[in-house]
């Protein structure tokens, strides 16, 4: 029998490629029909390799599950940026290449990116999720988010709703 080890790791350069591999199939796949076309190609080609290789050098937490030596997901974390909401960490991201998406994966690394703001010190935490992405707005609530608040994000013209979750301590 195979084993397949599951890692939840801080990204490295070296993982640059990966993730902006999987930044694009995850973005196609859970945005084609929600985000206007155009806008979405533009948003997912602004985020190439070079970008993420500065991300991850400079920016916030980058954070990677791999299974089997394959980057299947990223996540990036930091502190929160609605100041009407009072927790303090954010997940800006968390997203998995489509074939791996509903084994677990999102879960794992769900928790690992909550208990790391925690370990800096963050207490309390917010997710931000388009209304139109019924697959994240049921992940969020199963791993135990609350609806709060609601935003509009406006692509091309078209404004879409999104749902703050979030967790306190
Ligand atoms: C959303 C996402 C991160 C979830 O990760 P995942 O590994 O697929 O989810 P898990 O296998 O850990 O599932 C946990 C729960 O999420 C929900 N869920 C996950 N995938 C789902 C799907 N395709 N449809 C409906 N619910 C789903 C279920 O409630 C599931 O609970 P269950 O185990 O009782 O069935 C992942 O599917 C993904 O990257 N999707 C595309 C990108 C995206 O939408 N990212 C979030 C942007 S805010």
């Amino acid at each position: 029998m195979n084993t397949l080890t599951i890692d939840i790791r801080k990204a490295e350069p070296r993982d640059a490629s990966a993730i902006a591999e999987v930044h694009q199939q995850a973005w196609r796949g859970a945005y084609s029909g929600i985000i206007p076309h155009r806008t979405l190609t533009s948003m997912i080609n602004r985020r190439g390799v070079d970008w993420w290789a500065n991300a991850i050098r400079r920016a916030a937490t980058v954070l990677v599950v791999e299974i089997g030596g394959t980057v299947a997901g990223y996540a990036t974390i930091g502190k929160n940026r609605a100041r009407e909401l009072r927790q303090q960490g954010e997940i800006y991201e968390l997203y998995l290449r489509p074939e791996y998406q509903g084994i677990g994966l999102g879960s794992r690394l769900f928790k690992a990116a909550k208990a790391r703001l925690a370990d800096h010190g963050l207490r309390g935490l917010v997710v931000w999720a388009l209304e139109d992405n019924h697959n994240a707005l049921a992940f969020y609530a199963g791993n135990g988010g609350r609806d709060i608040a609601e935003g509009v994000e406006v692509f091309e013209q078209r404004a879409l709703k999104k749902v703050a979750f979030v967790w306190n301590d």
